[in-house]
């Protein structure tokens, strides 16, 4: 521990916590956290999705979750939808209505949310942060330990300008970077088969090489994808042998082996050079 950092507590039970944050919203930051969560349920692993984005929480929406979580004395007990325990501050605030946060409340609830839902033994929980590096990022980053964070970008350079800011808050923070995935790489023309390249392409690995962080794949731009998520039927419910679903078990293994080469998140460290 470094001079001025608090003691980071761990969530009972819940083994690995991994944070998924981009530089700039709109670039499929929950879609990748709500398929990534179900992919890893599929495969078997004991997982929750934490909804950490209070500002736009799309979770409910994507999972098809219209009930609010009831509470056994203080402890809020997740929902429990498709194999996953969910947690959101969309099933506390439904609806249209802007959620303004201030400062001091927006830890409260964040940390209600870590310490005050009963989690139960998770393998993972995924946390789907808010785009850009603020406040919720800070009061996870600072209060508990994290097995590593995932930044989602697409190849555009406007969002690749933004996913540097937030691997660099990562690695001011000091938490582990699991790598960089890039999401709507290209769109597979439905009427002749050909790749389109709608926000360029390879900037998310080339960008991850520069920056010395692993690429974590590459998510197409899919129509499927979009459908799924508004209709609460995210693709990922789909077997892994579904062309539409197949991109996030692979995204789901490549974060299962980097997780594996760590090893616990207070244990000694390996480098994985490949
Ligand atoms: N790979 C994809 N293919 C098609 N649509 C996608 C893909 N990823 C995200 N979308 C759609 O783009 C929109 C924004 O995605 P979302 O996950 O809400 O982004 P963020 O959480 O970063 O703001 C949503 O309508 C979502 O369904
Ligand atoms: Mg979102």
């Amino acid at each position: 521990m470094h001079a001025g950092e608090m003691p980071k507590m761990p969530i009972p039970g819940v083994q690995n916590l991994i944070a998924v944050g981009s530089g700039k919203g709109g670039v499929g930051k929950t879609t990748i956290s709500v398929n990534l969560a179900l992919a890893l349920s599929r495969m078997g692993h004991k997982t929750g999705l934490l909804d950490a984005d209070v500002y736009g929480p799309n979770v409910p929406l994507m999972l098809g979750i219209s009930e609010a979580p009831h509470a056994i004395g203080d402890r809020i007990q997740p929902i429990e939808r498709h194999g996953l325990n969910v947690m959101s501050m969309g099933f506390l605030a439904p609806g249209d209505k802007p959620l303004v946060w201030r400062g001091p409340m927006l830890h409260n609830v964040i940390q209600q949310f870590l310490r005050q839902v009963d989690w139960g033994e998770l393998e993972y929980l995924i946390v789907d942060l808010p785009p850009g590096t603020g406040d919720v990022a800070l009061s996870l980053i600072q209060t508990v330990p994290l097995s590593g964070a995932i930044v989602v970008t697409t190849p555009s350079d406007v969002s690749l300008e933004d996913a540097r800011k937030a691997i660099n808050m990562f690695r001011e923070v000091r938490v582990e970077l699991l790598g960089l995935v890039e999401n709507m790489s290209y769109l597979v023309c439905p009427h002749c088969a050909t790749r389109v390249d709608v926000f360029s392409s390879g900037g998310g690995r080339s960008t991850a090489e520069k920056m010395g962080v692993h690429f974590l794949g590459e998510v197409p731009l899919d129509p499927e994808v979009r459908i799924g998520g508004d209709a609460g039927k995210s693709v990922a419910l789909r077997a892994e042998d579904d062309s539409h679903a197949a991109a996030f078990y692979q995204l789901a293994r490549n974060v299962t082996a980097r997780i594996e080469a760590l090893g616990a998140p207070s244990g000694p460290r390996i480098d994985v050079v490949d």
